[in-house]
């Protein structure tokens, strides 16, 4: 006999790295080296999961054998399929179980005896990633990382206690420039950030604002044939409720700077943070990237020195909590986009079969 739940007791005004309506989302959770001929297990909003290239495919199975929970992540792949190291049962690419040793050769296998796979599973820009759901859109687009014209590198990932939606926040805000990162681009200017226009689109929404930067990559400002201090154009771009996009235009030397942050939220008491870097503007890209990658890493120690020193890492998405201003639009529709997330699954119901697997 079926149960029919409903799903609906999820707070509504706070989003945390355990909140279960980020799961219809995709999240990276892997570089791609990451992953290489063993299963590997990550935990990803609380949850354990499984990863492995069987044949070539990657594949993510909730890590918990449906036969006595055993981690199928300290099984061994066989080709196109995973064994589970307690007692020998065989999983195709798709969870379906395949062989019951117990049972012999000719054995009817049971229905319900199939790892859980995830909604999703993906590789792109040397990332692996999972949606626990069926996505609700697309893996963010990132065009950039496999243009030609663009070089390509990605910062070590790091671990941090501060939540998925706290760095989000962060990256998307362009107000805490000339304060937090006055060590390295920050400019004391001011601080007046013209209004820009925010574009919803879905689940997503960006905007471009119009910003000082210390250009230190510019090799003209040696010479002296460009000041230091230069406009740009801030494109940033909530893609997904765990990865933003991120591109730095800058008029006087026509070159573009471009991220992807990707977070995956571990747990409550820690994020994965995956910073992706795509630009246009190196003339010896080996020579110069890792001092770039340093740079970058500094980058972030700023933005955590402030995002580590909460006391709550969850993104309170009750607008009327917090004060925000029009500089803050952006950071606001991001909320927006994480409360309507929740409220998308608090509407809806959720079947769940409560039948067990037939005794053998
Ligand atoms: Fe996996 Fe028994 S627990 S086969
Ligand atoms: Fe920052």
């Amino acid at each position: 006999m079926a149960t029919r739940l409903n799903v609906t007791s999820e707070p509504c005004n706070r989003v945390d790295n355990e909140t279960p309506a980020l799961g219809a989302s995709w999240h990276a959770v892997l570089t791609s080296d990451e992953l290489g001929d063993e299963p590997v297990r990550v935990e990803l909003l609380g949850e354990p999961w499984m990863l492995a290239r069987l044949d070539g495919d990657v594949v993510a199975f909730h890590d918990r054998c449906p036969h006595r929970n055993a981690p199928l992540s300290i099984g061994t792949i066989c080709g196109t399929q995973l064994q589970c190291a307690y007692h020998g049962w065989m999983f195709d690419a798709d969870g379906a179980c395949t062989e019951i040793p117990s049972l012999g050769p000719d054995a009817t296998i049971p229905s319900r005896a199939a790892a859980r796979r995830a909604g999703g599973v993906a590789e792109a820009y040397g990332l692996v990633w999972i949606s626990p759901e069926t996505p609700l859109f697309d893996l963010p687009a990132f065009d950039e990382w496999d243009d030609d014209s663009f070089d390509n590198a990605r910062n070590e990932p790091r671990e941090t206690p501060a939540s998925v939606g706290q760095l989000i926040d962060n990256f998307l805000d362009a107000t805490h420039l000339r304060t937090v990162h006055a060590g390295t681009f920050g400019v004391d200017d001011g601080g007046y950030l013209p209004p820009s226009e925010i574009v919803r689109d879905g689940w997503s929404a960006h905007t471009t604002f119009e910003v000082q930067y210390k250009n230190f990559d510019d090799p003209l400002v040696e010479t002296g044939e460009h000041p230091l201090v230069q406009p740009q154009r801030l494109y940033k771009e909530i893609a997904g409720p765990t990865t933003a996009v991120v591109r730095l235009y800058h008029p006087m030397t026509d070159k573009t700077v471009s991220f992807l942050f990707a977070c995956s939220p571990t747990n409550n008491d820690s994020t994965r943070v995956f910073k992706l870097m795509s630009r246009n503007d190196l003339t010896d890209p080996a020579a110069q990237l890792p001092a770039l990658l340093d740079f970058e890493d500094r980058v972030l120690d700023e933005d955590l020195v402030v995002l580590e020193a909460y006391d709550d890492m969850a993104v309170n998405t009750e607008l009327r909590d917090e004060v925000s201003v029009r500089s803050d639009r952006l950071s606001v529709a991001y909320r927006r986009i994480l409360a309507e997330l929740v409220a998308h699954r608090s509407s809806r119901e959720t079947a769940l079969d409560s039948t067990m697997a037939p005794a053998s």
